[in-house]
Order: structure tokens, then C-alpha cells, then sequence
């Protein structure tokens, strides 16, 4: 058995992959053309242009909803469907415990309580029977958070919502163009918002999209991220406090030229990711992500975890002999903890919105503490990340599958579980 690179071997990969640097491929000619028409027409506000509009209407188009209503940022875009869909003061909202804080700070932002429902341990997003379980009288909706590039179980997660009259936001910010059923994620729920940060399947610097049916909701998230202003003509007389969340029509015009791309950039991770997983199906001391039937990935990442019935080897070391053999996984997803055990909530008093009403609870720790969501704060220390980008060459992708391989074989050879080791 070859030795490991992190124990002094030679590297599987002649030189490390490195998702950061490829990433700088997504740009090309034609988000600089665009940007130069931007520039040229001396318009960069959407007030005054037109970019932002065509964005969204070529959105909804794409999604096959009625509208779509750009904004500043994914968590903008969130925040913007909380709103919207009239989160405030004394309500809950479901939410999962592993995800990034913009899906968590509109929830905190309108003066409602998130409430965390625990993770199924396999598919690593909300278990709809804890959702179902955290509903109370004051829960006025899930925000279904579809980690990863993998749907959430939406529509189990609509059923719940409909029969207790809750409301469903969906957090597609890692799914583009993840399906259910053939249908997208995002288009399940009241508002389905998505993130095109530096990190997600199509980037415009920052920026968000929310996508809706529903007009009267399409016309309050308008309000919502443009300070209520009449654009149409009226005079200056907002019908609502809110906020500004206004796209700028350099970033509408890279959106545009990006959703042209989205298509192939989803085949292109899905070739890859199905390549990885079926040469990796097999490999002993290797948990592969279990794909529920009827969901169509898009592979934002791949979340790996040692098979604990072969090999006790923690995921942090894994990790790092995977990086050694030039592979970029890496683990601490979320900061390898549960969103709730952040300081942010362990230590409240420093918070820069006022604390949502509390119910039954002393203070803000008593709701959240360490234990409330078992299952995430185990798997999250379980979580090994391997990135997925569509620039990687095919040899990369036989590079990646080799250096797994080497390094899972080697584990589950030489770190055993104990009652395997004592089997043999
Ligand atoms: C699941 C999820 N929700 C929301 C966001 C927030 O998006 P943005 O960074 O565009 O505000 C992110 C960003 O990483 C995310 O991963």
C-alpha cells in the first residue's frame, strides 16, 4: 500500500487542485462585454436602467415563475421573502442548524425566533419530522434550506407547512437548479431565494434573486428592497419602513450573462460528481452522500464521511491526508459548529438588532443550547467537504478519485474501528 503523502509519501497529484484559482475561468468575454455596456451607458443604478428588470424577467422566465426580484445579496434575498411573506415581531421561523448565516439574520432582522430543527444524518438538511415537531402557534414559517446542491425534502416540507398553515421560504443559495420530481428547488415554496456570491454556481460579485408566483408577494419584496419607493411615477410617500437592497446594474448584467451559462455549468458538475461518486462507490472506510430518490443534484460540493464500522480515523485527519495527496477537501463546515452555538447567540447581549420576544424561555442561551440539534453537531463533526467545479480536467477528476481511494484504503487498513480490529 502506497505511503500517504501526510506521512511522507509522494502526493497522488502531481500538483495540489485548486477550486479557488479555477474559479477565475467562470469569467469571460462576455461578462466583460456586458459590464462595458454598463459602463458606457453611465447607468450602474437600477433606478435609472434596465439590466435589473431584463435580469428578473429572464430569471422567472428561467424558472417558469411569474416573477423574480433581484436585491444586493443572497441573505438580502432572504430577509427580503421574510418580510415579504410578513415575518415579525412574536413569530418562529424553522430553520436548519447547518447553513450560513444569511439564512439565519432576516429571521433575527424582522424581530422573529429561529427555531432549529435538526438534520437528518444522512441527507444533512432538515428531518421534516423535526420541523413538524418544532411547529407551535407562533410558527409562521419554514425556511427550507436545501444544503449543498441537494434538495431539502421539499415537498414533504410543503405538506407540513400546509397542513399546520405555515408558510415555506425556500434557501436555494447552494441548489441552482437542483431538482425534485423535475421540478427546481426554489419553485416548491412562497418565495424560493437564491445567492450568486463568489462561491455559488454563477457569480455576479454579490447578488441575490428571490422567485415567486405570487404577485402580491413579487410587488412587497419590490418594496421590500428598494425603501418602499413609488418607481412609477407617484410622489415620495413609502407605504412601509424598508430597507435597501437594490441590485446594481453591473451586477444584473453579469447575472444575465451567468444564467446563460447556468445550464451547462450544472451538467458539467453533475458529470463530474457522478464520476467521483461511482468510482468511489465501493472504496472501503468511505460514506458517500446518500441522493433521495427523485432528486436531480446539482453538486455545489460533495460532502464525504468515514464509514465508522471500518475506520475510526477522524474526520480532521482524513482531511488533512487528503490535502497532503493534493485533494481540497477540508472540514469545520459552519466553523464545526451548529449555527445556534455561534456567539452571536451564546452571547446576545452584544447584538446589534433588538432580541426577538422569548415566549417561555429566561433568555435567548436557555433557547439554544449545546445538544439541541444531536445530529448536526455529530455529523458536522463527521463533514468532510470536497468542492466540485466544473473547470476541473478530466485528470483531475482521476486524480481526485485516485488520492480518495489511496487515502480511505489506507485508513480503514490501518486505523480500524475497535470491534472491527478485534473481529479479525
Ligand atoms: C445556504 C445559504 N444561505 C444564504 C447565504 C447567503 O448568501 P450571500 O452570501 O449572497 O448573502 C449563503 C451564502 O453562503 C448560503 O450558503
Amino acid at each position: 500500500m502506497d505511503k500517504l503523502a501526510i506521512n511522507g509519501g509522494a502526493p497522488f497529484l502531481d500538483s495540489p487542485v485548486d477550486p479557488t484559482a479555477l474559479r477565475a475561468m467562470r469569467f469571460g468575454q462576455e461578462e466583460q462585454d456586458a459590464l462595458a455596456r454598463v459602463v458606457n451607458s453611465g447607468v450602474m443604478c437600477r433606478t435609472f436602467g434596465c439590466e435589473a428588470e431584463i435580469y428578473e424577467r429572464e430569471t422567472a422566465e428561467y424558472f417558469g415563475t411569474a416573477h423574480a426580484v433581484a436585491t444586493s445579496s443572497g441573505t438580502a434575498s432572504i430577509h427580503t421573502a421574510l418580510a415579504a411573506v410578513g415575518v415579525g415581531w412574536h413569530d418562529e421561523v424553522i430553520a436548519s442548524p447547518i447553513t450560513d448565516m444569511g439564512s439565519i439574520i432576516g429571521i433575527i432582522a424582522q424581530g422573529a425566533l429561529p427555531v432549529f430543527a435538526d438534520i437528518d444524518p444522512v441527507t444533512f438538511n432538515m428531518d421534516p419530522a423535526a420541523v413538524e415537531q418544532a411547529i407551535t402557534s407562533r410558527t409562521k414559517a419554514i425556511l427550507a434550506v436545501h444544503l449543498a446542491g441537494s434538495c431539502a425534502g421539499i415537498e414533504e416540507l410543503c405538506q407540513i407547512a400546509k397542513r399546520h398553515g405555515v408558510i415555506v421560504v425556500e434557501d436555494v443559495a447552494q441548489s441552482w437548479l437542483a431538482e425534485s420530481g423535475g421540478r427546481f428547488a426554489g419553485t416548491f415554496g412562497a418565495v424560493g431565494c437564491f445567492s450568486t456570491n463568489g462561491y455559488k454556481h454563477i457569480y455576479t460579485g454579490e447578488g441575490g434573486v428571490a422567485v415567486t408566483e405570487d404577485p402580491e408577494l413579487a410587488r412587497r419584496m419590490k418594496l421590500f428592497m428598494d425603501k418602499a419607493y413609488n418607481r412609477t411615477g407617484g410622489s415620495r410617500n413609502p407605504e412601509v419602513f424598508a430597507m435597501n437592497y437594490r441590485i446594481t446594474e453591473l451586477q444584473a448584467a453579469v447575472g444575465r450573462v451567468q444564467m446563460g451559462k447556468l445550464a451547462d455549468i450544472v451538467v458539467r458538475r453533475r458529470q463530474i460528481a457522478n464520476r467521483i461518486l461511482s468510482a468511489l462507490n465501493g472504496v472501503p472506510g468511505l460514506k458517500l452522500p446518500v441522493n433521495p430518490e427523485g432528486c436531480d443534484h446539482s453538486w455545489w460540493y460533495i460532502i464525504l464521511r468515514a464509514d465508522r464500522e471500518v475506520t475510526a480515523a477522524k474526520a480532521p485527519r482524513l482531511a488533512e491526508a487528503l490535502d497532503a495527496e493534493g485533494v481540497p477537501a477540508w472540514t469545520g463546515y459552519c466553523g464545526g459548529r451548529p449555527v445556534y452555538l455561534y456567539d452571536c447567540f451564546q452571547h446576545p447581549e452584544r447584538s446589534f438588532f433588538p432580541l426577538p420576544p422569548l415566549g417561555a424561555a429566561g433568555s435567548i442561551r436557555e433557547l439554544y443550547p449545546a445538544g439541541l440539534c444531536p445530529v448536526a453537531e455529530r455529523q458536522l463533526g463527521e463533514m468532510i467537504i470536497l468542492p466540485v467545479c466544473e473547470h476541473y480536467s478530466d485528470k483531475q477528476v482521476d486524480g481526485l478519485i485516485g488520492a480518495i481511494g489511496k487515502v480511505c484504503r489506507w485508513y480503514a487498513a490501518n486505523e480500524p474501528t475497535a470491534n472491527r480490529l478485534s473481529q479479525h
